[in-house]
C-alpha cells in the first residue's frame, strides 16, 4: 500500500513547542514509522509555512526582512524536529523556488479554468506607506469595550472578533496615519459551488472520520459555505500570476497546503504517484484550528484542479494545555522544544512518551511537569527499563550473555499462556494505530513490558536456578524473545529506546513481524552488556522548570497591569482626618489557624499597640522585626480572630499582588507624621 502522510506546516514566526509535538508531529511520526515497519511505502511530508501577515509583522518589529525571520525559525524548527526523531522524508519550506512555481501554476490552472470569481471591495489603505493594510495592521478603539489598540480583526481586551471598518479612530500600524478606504480587486474561490460535493464526500462517505473532525465539518457545511478570497494586498508571498495584479500575493492558506505537493516534488521525480494515483492514501495530521482548511478549502481546491486525489482521513487533534493554562507564544507560556533539548539532553523519548500517553486525541489535555516526572520514573523506568535490564542481567549471570537453548518439551502451561498473549496484543496495537488511537496503542505496548515483568516475577528464575537450572534456560529464552519483541514494538513510539535495546541485544533487525515471535533471537546469540535505558528524573530537575513558568506568569501579570481609575475627589479636610505616623515593628507572630494574618506589635512613638495585618503570605514574622512602617493610628479598633486590632499598616500592592511596606527611606523617629 502507498501512503502520503502530511503534518501541518508550522509557521516560521517562532520556534515549536510541546503542543505542536503532541497534537501533530508525534502522532504523524508514530503512524508513519508503523506503516514503514509493516513494509508499506509511506512518504512523510512537512516544511515551514513562511508566508502570511504574522511573519511580516515580526520582521517589522525586529527591523529585519521577512526572509531573515523565516530563515532563522526554519532552521530552529527543522533541527528540533530532527532531534526528536520526527522521520520526515523531507522538511521543505514555502519560500523555496519550487514552491513558488508549483503554487503559482496551481493558481493559473484554476484561473484559466475560470474557477475564481473576481470581486472589488473597499479595504483600508495607508496612503503614506502606499499599501493596503491587512487586518492585523489596523489599530483602533474597540467598538464593543472601548479598549485602545484593538486589531482590525479582533480586540484582545474583550475577545470580540471585529471587522476593520468597525474600529473607532482607526490608524495604520505601519505609519500611525488614519487609513482611507479604497477599492481593490481580489480572486475568490466559490466554496458554495462545492458544497453539494463536500456534503456527499464528507458527511456521507467519511462517517468514519474522528468525531471532532466530522462534527466541525458538519457545522461548517450546515451553516452554508461562502466564496473565500484567495489573494491579499501584501508584498510578502507568492505573487498572483495574473496581469495587473501587482502588489498582490496568494493568501497564505491558499499557498501553504500546496506546499505539501511542492515538497513531494522536491523530494522525488516520481511525485505524481503520491498525489494523483487513486490507490494512494493521503492522510493529513493537523491541530483542530486547521480542520476547515484541510477538510473543506484544500479539498475544494484539489477537486477544482481535477487531477489530484483527496485525503482519505484528516485525524486532527485537540489542544494541549500547560500546567492548567492555554499554551501561548505571545505570553511565552510554552515548553519550547529547543529549550527542552538543552535542559533534558538525551531524553527525547521521555517527552515523546509523555506526550503520547497524554495526547489530546479527543479533548484538550494538560501537560504538567509532575506527570512528566511520574511517567518517567513509574512507567518508563519501572516497567520498560526494569524488564529489559533484568532479563539482560540474568542472561549474563546464568548464561554468559548467550540466549540459552530451551528444552522444547519442557515449556509449561504458563510459558505458553504468556507467549500466546503477545500476538493478541500486537493485533490490538495494529488496529489502534490504524484507527489513530495512539495513546491506547502505547498503553498496549507498555502492557507487553508489564507482561514481561509479570513473567519473571512469577517464574522467579533467581530462585529456580538453585534447584532446576534447566528450567531457567526455558525461562530466560522466553524473556529474551520478549525483549526482542519490545525492541520492535517501541520503534514507532520511542525510536531512540527501541534502537538502544536492539544495540544492547546486538541485534539490528527491524521487523514488525518479530513482535510475539518466539524465535526472534537465535539460540546462542550473544548479547552486549546491559546499560540503563532510562534514568530517574529527580525533583530538582522539574522544580527548575516549574519555577521558570512561575516567573513567566509574574512577568505576564506585570505586563498586563493597568492602573485603576481614580476614586471620587475628597476635600483636604477629609484627608487631614487621617492620623498616619511612622512606627517600628517590635514583635510579630502568625495568628493561629489563619493563612494570611500576622499579629504585630508597633511602637508608634505614643504607645505600643497591637495591629492584625493580612500580610503573612509575604513576610516571615522574625524577619520584619525592627522595620519601620506607616500606621494609621486613629482607625476605629476592630476585632480579628479574637484579637483587637488598633490601627492599620499602609501597604503598596504590586501588579502581581505582592504587598510591601510604605516606609521612610531613612530611619525616622517613631511618632513622626506622614502627611
Ligand atoms: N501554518 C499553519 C498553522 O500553523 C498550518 C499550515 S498547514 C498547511 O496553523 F496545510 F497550510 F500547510
Ligand atoms: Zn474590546
Amino acid at each position: 500500500m502507498r501512503y502520503t502522510i502530511t503534518a501541518a506546516l508550522p509557521y516560521a514566526n517562532g520556534p515549536v513547542h510541546i503542543g505542536h509535538l503532541a497534537g501533530v508531529y508525534i502522532p504523524a511520526d508514530i503512524y508513519t514509522r508503523y506503516l514503514r515497519l509493516k513494509g508499506h511505502d509511506a512518504l512523510f511530508i512537512c516544511g515551514s509555512d513562511e508566508h502570511g501577515v504574522p511573519i511580516t509583522i515580526k520582521a517589522q518589529k525586529e527591523g529585519i526582512t521577512p526572509q531573515e525571520v523565516v530563515d532563522r525559525y526554519h532552521t530552529i524548527i527543522r533541527d528540533s524536529f530532527a532531534e526528536f526523531g520526527i522521520s520526515f522524508n523531507i522538511y521543505s519550506r514555502t519560500s523555496s523556488k519550487i514552491h513558488h512555481q508549483t503554487s503559482s501554476e496551481f493558481f493559473e490552472k484554476l484561473y484559466q479554468d475560470q474557477v475564481f470569481i473576481e470581486k472589488e471591495s473597499e479595504q483600508f489603505y495607508d496612503s503614506k506607506a502606499n499599501q493596503f493594510l491587512a487586518d492585523r495592521y489596523i489599530l483602533g478603539n474597540c467598538p464593543k469595550c472601548g479598549a485602545e489598540n484593538a486589531y482590525g480583526d479582533q480586540c484582545e481586551a474583550c475577545g470580540s472578533s471585529l471587522n476593520a471598518t468597525e474600529l473607532i479612530n482607526p490608524r495604520s500600524a505601519v505609519t500611525g496615519h488614519t487609513p482611507e478606504l479604497k477599492m481593490t480587486k481580489h480572486w475568490y474561490l466559490p466554496l458554495d459551488k462545492y458544497e453539494p460535493f463536500l456534503k456527499q464526500w464528507i458527511l456521507e462517505d467519511h462517517k468514519e472520520w474522528k468525531t471532532n473532525v466530522y462534527g466541525q465539518c458538519k457545522s461548517w457545511l450546515d451553516s452554508g459555505l461562502q466564496p473565500r478570497a484567495v489573494s491579499r494586498d501584501l508584498d510578502w508571498g507568492v505573487p498572483v500570476p495574473v496581469d495587473g495584479a501587482n502588489g498582490k500575493v496568494l493568501y497564505v492558506w491558499f499557498d501553504a497546503p500546496i506546499g505539501y505537493i511542492s515538497a513531494t516534488k522536491e523530494l522525488t521525480p516520481d511525485w505524481e504517484k503520491y498525489w494523483k494515483n487513486k490507490d494512494t492514501k493521503l492522510i493529513h495530521f493537523i491541530g483542530k484550528d486547521n480542520i476547515v482548511f484541510h477538510c473543506i478549502v484544500f479539498p475544494a481546491m484539489l477537486k477544482a484542479e481535477g487531477s489530484y486525489i483527496l485525503p482519505t482521513n484528516v485525524p486532527a487533534n485537540e489542544f494541549l494545555n500547560l500546567e492548567g493554562d492555554k499554551i501561548s507564544t505571545s505570553r511565552n507560556w510554552a515548553v519550547w522544544l529547543h529549550e527542552y533539548l538543552r535542559d533534558f539532553e538525551g531524553k527525547q523519548d521521555v517527552l515523546r512518551y509523555v506526550l503520547t500517553a497524554n495526547a489530546p486525541e479527543t479533548k484538550d489535555n494538560d501537560f504538567t511537569w509532575k506527570d512528566f516526572q511520574d511517567r518517567n520514573n513509574n512507567e518508563l523506568l519501572a516497567i520498560l527499563g526494569n524488564f529489559v535490564n533484568r532479563s539482560m542481567v540474568l542472561t549474563h549471570k546464568y548464561f554468559d550473555g548467550k540466549v540459552p537453548e530451551p528444552e522444547p518439551n519442557a515449556f509449561v502451561a504458563f510459558d505458553k499462556e504468556i507467549m500466546d498473549e503477545f500476538p493478541i496484543i500486537k493485533q490490538k496495537i495494529e488496529t489502534l494505530i490504524e484507527t489513530f488511537h495512539f495513546r491506547e496503542a502505547l498503553k498496549e505496548a507498555m502492557n507487553m513490558a508489564r507482561l514481561g515483568n509479570k513473567y519473571l516475577a512469577e517464574t522467579e528464575p533467581w530462585k529456580v536456578i538453585k534447584t532446576d537450572p534447566d528450567r531457567v534456560k526455558n525461562i530466560m529464552y522466553i524473556a529474551m524473545q520478549i525483549t526482542a519483541g519490545l525492541s520492535q514494538v517501541f520503534e514507532p513510539f520511542l525510536p531512540f529506546a527501541a534502537a538502544k535495546i536492539r544495540k544492547l541485544l546486538n541485534f539490528e533487525t527491524v521487523d514488525w513481524n518479530l513482535i510475539g515471535n518466539c524465535k526472534a533471537l537465535p539460540i546462542g546469540h550473544q548479547i552486549a552488556n546491559p546499560e540503563l535505558l532510562f534514568t530517574r528524573i529527580e525533583d530538582e530537575h522539574v522544580v527548575a522548570q516549574v519555577e521558570k513558568l512561575q516567573s513567566t506568569k509574574q512577568q505576564n501579570l506585570s505586563n498586563k497591569f493597568k492602573a485603576n481609575d481614580s476614586k471620587p475627589l475628597i476635600s483636604y479636610d477629609e484627608f487631614a482626618k487621617m492620623d498616619i505616623r511612622v512606627g517600628t515593628i517590635v514583635a510579630a507572630e502568625k495568628v493561629a489557624k489563619t493563612k494570611k494574618l500576622l499579629k504585630l506589635t508597633i511602637d508608634t512613638g505614643i504607645d505600643q499597640r497591637t495591629v492584625v495585618s493580612g500580610i503573612a503570605e509575604f513576610f516571615e514574622p522574625d524577619k520584619i522585626i525592627g522595620q519601620q512602617v506607616s500606621i494609621l493610628i486613629n482607625l476605629a479598633p476592630r476585632e480579628l480572630k479574637g484579637i483587637e486590632s488598633q490601627g492599620m499598616i499602609l501597604m503598596t500592592e504590586d501588579a502581581d499582588g505582592t504587598l510591601r511596606f510604605v516606609q521612610p527611606t531613612l530611619q525616622t523617629k517613631n511618632g513622626c507624621e506622614v502627611k
